[in-house]
């Protein structure tokens, strides 16, 4: 139930903090350490490479756990689009390993792609929030979410709660393989879930961005570069699939490459810069579509931030930050929204489980 919430997106953005903290004692042994079916990080150790297939926000999330692994577990990642995947199939390589990440676990286009690898005789593990889902009973190896039911058509606790198990997947891979990692992953994991709580208790200064910048607009921009790229793209999805207003992610530098021509006085471009080897280049950015004037709004991670940055989120491990970052940006696509009289929990044409291919 929704309790005193208005909406249920937003109860679920609240309830990040507690769903990593949750993950974090789910997969700790009686030791204290991390700790995952030792099946799935050999079946993850032995593939020559990883095939992450997903769809909307899920793969949103494949792309930041390709960083992670590719970083940790030195294991080569790709990451598919299922609808793609299924009819334009790439060439595989000697022993792949398919991970299918899905909220629902019923998603038609990634189960299409479950069925062929099957058939091909390759293994998969499906890491969803629904035990005994479709795509969970068909695949040899399942991880759960544990991020409780989210009824918001608009993935949000999710999506963290999937880049927090590819976090934990990838160290505990790395730790199988005798990598000696220098970050502590479960310490980290906490220091991510209490900066969440110190974000979802600025919701004030979000609803005042959303004011600021999308009460009346028919565009906005989201630019990041590195990891922030990929968050990006799922700050443009939330937006546009609650608020219809026309958002789109892209890389720093691809900008000036066509895009920029849509830049107007005042269109807003929302740019994330948490990575200090981007920070100077992702600015760089942003004073080229100011130039052409429009209105910046600058979220930066402390350690990083600068004089004119509009928000200033906490500093986490910085291979964890989409997990804090991608938060205001939840919350701004919820208050563009709201402000602008959508329904938040049930946006029109999509349903929560996307069911057909
Ligand atoms: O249940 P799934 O994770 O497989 O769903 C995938 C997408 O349909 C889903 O993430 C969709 O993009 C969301 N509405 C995004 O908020």
């Amino acid at each position: 139930e929704k309790g005193t919430y208005p909406y249920y997106m937003l109860k679920e953005i609240d309830e990040q903090p507690l769903v990593i903290r949750r993950l974090i004692e789910k997969y700790r042994n009686e030791q204290g350490e991390l700790a995952i079916d030792e099946d799935i990080v050999q079946a993850v150790n032995e593939a020559d490479r990883l095939y992450i297939v997903a769809c909307g926000t899920s793969y949103h999330a494949g792309l930041v756990g390709k960083q992670l692994i590719e970083n940790w577990a030195k294991i080569p990642v790709e990451v598919h689009i299922a609808s793609e995947f299924s009819y334009n199939m790439p060439l595989l390589s000697e022993k792949p390993l398919f991970i299918y990440i899905s909220q629902s676990g019923e998603t038609a286009d990634s189960r299409a792609v479950l069925v062929r690898t099957k058939e091909l005789g390759h293994k998969s593990l499906t890491i969803t929030n629904v035990p005994g889902s479709t795509l969970s009973r068909e695949a040899d190896y399942t991880l759960l979410l544990h991020a409780g039911p989210e009824i918001a058509v608009a993935s949000t606790k999710a999506y963290t709660a999937q880049i927090a198990v590819l976090a934990m997947l990838a160290s505990v891979a790395a730790k199988a393989k005798g990598i000696a990692l220098d970050v502590d992953v479960t310490k980290e994991l906490g220091i991510v879930a209490n900066a969440m709580e110190t974000l979802c208790d600025a919701k004030h200064e979000m609803e005042q961005i959303a004011r600021e910048y999308l009460a009346t607009t028919r565009n906005c921009f989201f630019i990041g570069r590195a990891v922030d790229y990929y968050v990006v793209l799922e700050g443009a999805l939330k937006l546009k699939e609650i608020s219809y207003i026309q958002a789109e992610g892209f890389a720093g530098g691809e900008l000036k490459h066509g895009t920029i021509a849509l830049i107007e006085n005042g269109t807003p471009v929302i740019a994330l810069a948490t990575q200090e080897h981007v920070n100077l280049s992702i600015r760089g950015n942003v004073k080229e579509v100011v130039a052409r004037g429009a209105n910046p709004c600058i979220i930066s991670m402390k350690g990083l931030d600068m004089e004119d940055d509009r928000f200033v989120i906490p500093a986490v491990h910085p291979m964890l930050t989409p997990l804090v970052s991608v938060v205001p940006l939840q919350l701004i696509a919820y208050y563009a929204a709201l402000h602008r009289g959508c329904d938040v929990d049930k946006p029109r044409n999509l349903a929560k489980s996307v069911t057909v291919e």
